[in-house]
């Protein structure tokens, strides 16, 4: 049975995405110019129920799967993005994220706001250890997103396995929760 998740923040609501969410994820995901970073861009709505269904976990912190949050405007009730966790190893309590917003509500601060969130909830509800993002090191709006709230580059992994073309480099960018908790960014509550 699928758990839901329901994360406030100031302007949005950070919940478990279900199959009725399909044609907004639809929307923004399947822009392939505006989503050239990504591994997954859906061609049918089809293709975004199989996400929904079979490919991301109804569990949260099920090792080797990915959870997903829609990210809602509260103000409008509005499906606008989505965060991805992916639980990576349990013994070093390392997780990675991803982040999509729609083109039409990005540069408001909407994704800082969500991530933000969502790695407290990661580090204070989950007691993970680590949080990392693969970037492409293209990909400016990432990097700048992650580095405004506090990530530090790691390191460049040469051919890297993303499937969105044929051996991408990717940046290796993380924080820890100690440094997380130093910068005061995050408080608990
Ligand atoms: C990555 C992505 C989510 C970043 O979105 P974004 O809109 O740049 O990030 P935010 O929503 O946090 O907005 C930040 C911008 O809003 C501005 N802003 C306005 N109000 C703000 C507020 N209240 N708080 C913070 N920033 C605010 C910031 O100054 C910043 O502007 P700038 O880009 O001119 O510096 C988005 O580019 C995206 O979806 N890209 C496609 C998918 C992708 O490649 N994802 C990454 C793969 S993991």
């Amino acid at each position: 049975m699928s758990e839901c998740i329901g994360i406030n923040t100031d302007r949005l609501l950070l919940r478990s995405i279900r199959p009725d969410d399909a044609a907004a994820l639809f929307r923004y995901r399947s822009d392939a110019v505006i989503n050239k970073y990504q591994g997954w861009i859906p061609k049918t709505i089809d293709d975004v129920y199989d996400f929904i269904e079979n490919r991301i976990s109804p569990t949260i912190d099920l090792i080797n799967t990915w959870y997903q949050f829609g990210i809602i405007l509260k103000e409008r009730f509005e499906f606008i993005g989505d965060v991805g966790i992916h639980f990576l190893d349990e013994q070093k309590k390392q997780v990675e994220i991803g982040c999509t917003l729609d083109f039409y509500y990005q540069g408001k601060g909407f994704a800082t706001e969500a991530l933000i969130r969502i790695i407290k909830y990661v580090f204070f509800d989950l007691d993970k250890h680590i949080v990392v993002a693969y970037i492409d090191p293209e990909n400016i709006k990432s990097i700048a997103l992650v580095e405004r709230i506090g990530f530090k580059k790691d390191k460049l992994f040469k051919e890297s396995n993303s499937k969105y073309r044929e051996w991408p480099d990717d940046l290796v960018y993380s924080i820890i929760k100690e440094d997380w908790i130093a910068r005061d960014c995050s408080p608990r509550h």
